[in-house]
């Protein structure tokens, strides 16, 4: 089972959409796919509640705890709330395999980011040994100066991998209105959209 987290304590980055987006990937290739939302506002249950009942079936939960032992092909996605610290933040990360980090190309996300890195590693041994912590940027246009930052920014930090880009762009908007995900859309419409998701789902796959 792989246990995929996002996470950052800054809000609005991409959590919840890169969340049901990943979710909808491994439903669509037929992986039992759940979704723990633990966010009150409950972004991801509103989602999936969107979503066609003629679509590969991804299950929801709210509750942290609840989840059966599933088989070792299966895949749970955690979509956190921002803001969370301490005990709060270091009992859900002890369920994860792999942290997905959503930065959006601004001074203020770029410093929540490197705060939570920070965080991380101040977390027991367990967390820091066995959590892969993955960054992404979210909602870049490519080749603003503010872009070339974030890059740079994000490829400097140790220890920690840099996976791909997602550019802001109105599939997502699409996709938070219908309850589909980038995969499940438009091949052509999506195109670069599902080159900006391989790495992630190689980097997911080889963990
Ligand atoms: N790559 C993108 N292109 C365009 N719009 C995007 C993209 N990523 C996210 N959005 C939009 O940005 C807004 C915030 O995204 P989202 O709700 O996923 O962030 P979040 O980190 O889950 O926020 P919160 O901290 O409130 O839970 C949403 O309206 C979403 O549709
Ligand atoms: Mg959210």
């Amino acid at each position: 089972m792989k246990t995929i987290m996002f996470y950052n304590s800054k809000g609005g980055s991409g959590k919840s959409t890169l969340a049901v987006n990943l979710a909808a990937y491994f439903a669509q290739e037929k992986v039992h796919t759940t979704i723990v939302d633990l966010d009150p506002q409950a972004s991801s249950m509103d989602w999936l509640n969107l979503r066609p009942i003629s679509k590969p079936k991804i299950h929801g939960t709210t509750k942290f705890n609840k989840l059966q032992k599933r088989n070792k092909d299966s895949v749970v996605i955690y979509d956190l709330p921002a803001s969370l610290y301490g005990n709060r933040l270091e009992n859900y990360i002890k369920k994860a395999n792999m942290i997905i980090v959503p930065v959006m190309p601004s001074p203020i996300d770029m410093r929540a980011a490197k705060d939570f890195i920070q965080s991380l590693r101040t977390m027991g041994p367990i967390i820091r040994k066995r959590v892969k912590i993955g960054l992404v940027a979210n909602r870049c246009r490519a080749n603003t100066n503010i872009f070339l930052e974030l890059d740079e920014y994000l490829v400097k930090e140790r220890g920690i991998k840099y996976i791909t880009a997602f550019r802001d762009n109105s599939n997502y908007i699409r996709s938070a209105r219908s309850g589909l995900g980038i995969f499940e859309m438009g091949e052509s419409m999506t195109a670069q959209d599902r080159e900006e998701w391989k790495p992630l789902i190689r980097w997911i796959k080889s963990n």
